[in-house]
C-alpha cells in the first residue's frame, strides 16, 4: 500500500501550495463574437420612460450602434450622428445576455469608457427575468454629470443590507425592497471620481467586479492602474478572497441571497432621459435647461460621450459547481425601474414575464 500512502504524503504536501482558487472562467464574451452572446432589446424604453429606442440586432449593425472596433473592444452606443424631430426618440441599445448565471457566480467587466453627459442613463447590472422575483444588481450606473458610479440592489420586501464590509461609507439607502424609497433600491457610492465619466476615461478606465455568493454580493471597483495582478492577463481562475475589501457589500444577514435573488442575465444599457436621469429635481444637480427638449432632440453631438467601450466581460463560476444557466429563451419583460410610475409598468408586465 505504499502507494496509498505515497498520495496522502503527495496530498498533504501539495495543500499549502494548492490555494484554493474558487472561480473559474466559464464564458467570456470578447472580440469578434462578443455581441454573439445577448439578445437586443428591439423596442422603444417601455421600461423607464426613457426617450430612447432601443434597436434590434439588425439596426444596431447598420447604424454601428453597436459593434467591434479596430482595437477588438465591443462599443455600445447613443446614436450622436441622427438629428431627432421633437416628438420622437433617439436610437441607442440595451442588450442582455442570453444565459444567465446564477448564485456561486462572479462576473468581471474591463471598461475603457463609460458613457456620460446631460440625460444619458446608462447602466452595466443584472436582472431575474421575473422582476422584481429573483432581484437585480446594479454593479454601474450613474446619470448626467454625475462624477461617482452608484451600485444597488433592488429585490421583493424583506432584504435590507445589513453590516456590510465594504470600503465606501457612502450609503445612501439600505433598503432594498422595490416597494421603499420609490424603487430606489439599497444604494451605495462608489467613492471616486475615476468610477464614472471623463473621470474614469481619463484614468485609463478600470474594472468593475460583482461576486453573487450566497453568503452575500459585493462589488469591487479598481481604476487602471490599481488592478490587482490576479486580474491582469487572462486570469482562467479567480480568488476573491484575494481581492481586497469589496467597495459595496450585502452580506446574507440582512438579505437572504438563497431566497431573494435567482439567475440572472447580465445587461448593458444606456437610456435618455426617463425615470432617474430626466427627473427634473435630479437632473437639474448636474445639468441646465430640460432634459429632452435640449438634448435628445436636435443633432446628436451632444452624445459623443455616450458610449461603453468594453475590453470583455468575464463570468466564473464557483469549482465544482454548474452555475450556467444556457441560453435561456429572451422573457418578455425585464423592467428596471427607479420611480414609481415604471414600477405600476413592472407589476403589469409580471404576469406575463416567463423563462
Ligand atoms: C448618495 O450619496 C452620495 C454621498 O453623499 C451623494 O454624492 C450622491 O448624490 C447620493 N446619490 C443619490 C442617488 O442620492
Ligand atoms: C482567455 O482564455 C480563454 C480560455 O482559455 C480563451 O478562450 C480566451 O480567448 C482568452 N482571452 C484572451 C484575451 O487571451
Ligand atoms: C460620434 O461619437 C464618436 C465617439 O463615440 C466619435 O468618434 C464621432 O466622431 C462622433 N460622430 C459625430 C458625427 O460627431
Ligand atoms: C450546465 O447546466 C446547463 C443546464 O442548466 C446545461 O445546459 C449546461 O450544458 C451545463 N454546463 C456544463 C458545463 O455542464
Ligand atoms: C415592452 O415592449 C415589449 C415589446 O413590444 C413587450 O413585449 C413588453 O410587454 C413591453 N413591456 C412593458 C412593461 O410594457
Amino acid at each position: 500500500m505504499i502507494s496509498s500512502k505515497l498520495s496522502v504524503v503527495l496530498g498533504l504536501l501539495a495543500l499549502p501550495c494548492a490555494r484554493a482558487t474558487p472561480y473559474s472562467m466559464v464564458y467570456e464574451y470578447a472580440g469578434p463574437s462578443f455581441f454573439d452572446g445577448w439578445d437586443f432589446y428591439g423596442n422603444f424604453d417601455n421600461l423607464t420612460n426613457g426617450d430612447a429606442i432601443f434597436v434590434d440586432s439588425t439596426q444596431a449593425e447598420d447604424l454601428k450602434l453597436a459593434y467591434v472596433n479596430d482595437a477588438g473592444n465591443a462599443i455600445i452606443k447613443v446614436d450622436n450622428v441622427s438629428t431627432v424631430a421633437f416628438n420622437e426618440k433617439r436610437n441607442t441599445i440595451r442588450i442582455n445576455s442570453k444565459d444567465h448565471f446564477d448564485v456561486g457566480s462572479v462576473w468581471i467587466t474591463d471598461m475603457l469608457h463609460v458613457p456620460f453627459g446631460c440625460s444619458v442613463w446608462p447602466a452595466w447590472w443584472s436582472q431575474a427575468p421575473n422582476w422584481p422575483v429573483g432581484g437585480e444588481i446594479d454593479t454601474f450606473e450613474g446619470v448626467n454629470q454625475v462624477t461617482m458610479n452608484q451600485m444597488a440592489l433592488h429585490t421583493e420586501p424583506g432584504c435590507t443590507q445589513a453590516s456590510p464590509v465594504q470600503s465606501s461609507t457612502l450609503v445612501n439607502s439600505t433598503d432594498c425592497s422595490f416597494q421603499a424609497n420609490s424603487n430606489q433600491g439599497c444604494v451605495v457610492t462608489t467613492p471616486s471620481t475615476q468610477s464614472y465619466g471623463e473621470g474614469f476615461a481619463q484614468a485609463g478606465g478600470g474594472m468593475f467586479v460583482t461576486e453573487y455568493a450566497s453568503t452575500g454580493i459585493s462589488i469591487w471597483f479598481f481604476s487602471r492602474s490599481s488592478i490587482p495582478s490576479s486580474l491582469q492577463g487572462n486570469a482562467s481562475s479567480i480568488d476573491t478572497s484575494q481581492l481586497g475589501t469589496p467597495v459595496a457589500n450585502w452580506p446574507t444577514g440582512g438579505c437572504n441571497i438563497g431566497n431573494f435573488f435567482k439567475p440572472q442575465s447580465l445587461i448593458f444599457d444606456i437610456t435618455l432621459c426617463g425615470d432617474f436621469a430626466g427627473n427634473a429635481a435630479t437632473f437639474s444637480q448636474t445639468c441646465s435647461g430640460t432634459c429632452y427638449n435640449d438634448y435628445v432632440v436636435g443633432k446628436g453631438s451632444t452624445y459623443d460621450n455616450a458610449y461603453f467601450e468594453v475590453q470583455y466581460v468575464r463570468v466564473y463560476g464557483a469549482n465544482g459547481q454548474n452555475t450556467t444557466i444556457s441560453a435561456a429563451p429572451m422573457s418578455i419583460s425585464r423592467p428596471s425601474t427607479k420611480a414609481v410610475a415604471g414600477v405600476a409598468a413592472a407589476a403589469a408586465a409580471l404576469g406575463l414575464a416567463s423563462w
